[in-house]
């Protein structure tokens, strides 16, 4: 027996009061699915039903092909553990499906002696380590414009503030056809005070947090939204309403999903896309949880908020350095939306993921939500 899994969980049965197999395989935090003859889902694990983001009970009438097409593959993979009876994998899959998006699936398939056609499969998504990874790294990018922005803040603004003062006196005195040239320099101190103003932020202070109800905060970015800056947007909001509380801090959060709903909204509203969507969703995860750096403790990210919007996708070249700051594809962008929300959700304890292809891009927060201790006034 070479899967891993199954080798774990007999190791297990052998000693003497061995726990039931079924509650072995369903607290494994690794997504396990196993197919019938007919491929139909014979029994899937906890992990696997939010892998395929399916209920066990959704899954039951269902067969492999209902979720992947059938020149995926997978099929492939399945047929040949048939044949060979043995442990086979494939790295890298992707599904594109109605039902499923998944890139970057790790699949191992193994025959059981004692089912003669059924399929164990072992899923791992190697796209959510590789975000992790990716998550850490942009830590590090914020990190580098804290200093820069401190330095800005004090060697640009104050000196600004005097060619702003000077350039205003003057207004009155010039000559009118003189006046736009102060007029000029007026509205571009004002254009750099203000990018440094959205600089600031990159500066390290502790965050003040309280008890937030992401959906008012998500709430608000809709409206402001769709008054505003996407009034032509079609929002679409699935909300889970019995969510905890974040443990955060409002104005910050709100910034952030500000900032995405934009760069969605800009996205949607370029190449004059027919139908433009945008859709914020949120959930509980089980199981999300990150190694605190340095320690050997370990944070629970239960929430999740999503903002995906049907635009183009993000443009290659950009993609290794998304959350950096000053990268940017556009005319009059900045680049500092994507560095701030990055460093406003590690500042959070919280994740990012992107998934991104034409037609579907998706920002994914995971944020940690209010523990009772820290609910507790006493403490
Ligand atoms: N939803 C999205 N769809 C497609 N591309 C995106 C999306 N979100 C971000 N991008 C890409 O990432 C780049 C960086 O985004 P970011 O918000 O950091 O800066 P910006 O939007 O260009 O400028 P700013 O936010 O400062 O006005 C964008 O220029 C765009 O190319
Ligand atoms: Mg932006």
């Amino acid at each position: 027996m070479t899967n891993p899994v199954a080798r774990a969980a007999l190791a297990l049965l052998d000693r003497k009061r061995a726990p039931d197999t079924m509650q072995i395989l369903s607290a494994l935090p690794v997504p396990v699915v196993l197919l019938d003859p007919d491929n139909r889902f014979r029994y899937v694990n906890h992990a696997a039903e939010q892998f395929l983001g399916i209920s066990a009970a959704g899954l039951a009438p269902l067969r492999l092909r209902d979720l992947v097409p059938e020149d995926n593959p997978l099929f492939l993979l399945v047929q040949q553990v048939r044949l060979s009876d043995a442990t086979v994998s494939d790295h890298d899959l992707s599904v594109d499906s109605p039902r499923l998006t998944k890139h970057g699936i790790t699949v191992q398939g193994s025959a059981l002696p004692e089912e003669p056609g059924a399929v164990l499969l072992v899923l791992q998504d190697a796209s959510a380590a590789r975000a992790l990874d990716r998550q850490l790294a942009f830590r590090g990018a914020a990190r580098s414009v804290t200093g820069m922005a401190a330095i800005l803040a004090h060697e640009v603004k104050n000196p600004l503030s005097g060619i702003r003062g000077a350039a205003q006196l003057l207004e009155a005195s010039v000559e009118p056809q003189d006046r736009e040239l102060t007029v000029l320099i007026r509205d571009e101190a004002d254009r750099i005070r203000a990018l440094v103003d959205r600089m600031e932020v990159f500066g390290e202070k502790p965050i003040a947090r309280t008890a937030v109800n992401i959906h008012r905060v998500l709430e608000h970015v809709r409206m402001l939204a769709q008054s505003g800056f996407a009034p032509h947007v079609r929002f679409h909001e699935i909300y889970d309403p019995s969510l905890p509380p974040v443990w955060g801090n409002r104005d910050q959060l709100v910034q952030v999903v500000l900032n995405l709903v934009k760069n969605a909204a800009e996205a949607v509203t370029q190449n004059a896309q027919p139908s433009p969507e945008i859709t914020l969703s949120t959930g509980f995860q089980h199981g999300m949880r990150l190694a605190v750096p340095g320690t050997t403790a370990r944070l629970d990210l239960p929430l999740l908020v999503t903002v995906r919007d049907n635009g183009p996708g993000i443009p290659d070249d950009i993609r290794p350095h998304l959350f950096e700051p000053f990268v940017t594809s556009k005319a009059t962008g900045s680049g500092l939306g994507l560095a701030l929300v990055a460093k406003i959700i590690g500042d959070h304890g919280g994740l990012i993921e992107v998934d991104s292809r034409p037609g579907r891009t998706e920002f994914r927060l995971h944020l940690p939500v209010l523990a009772d201790e820290e609910a507790d006034p006493g403490s």
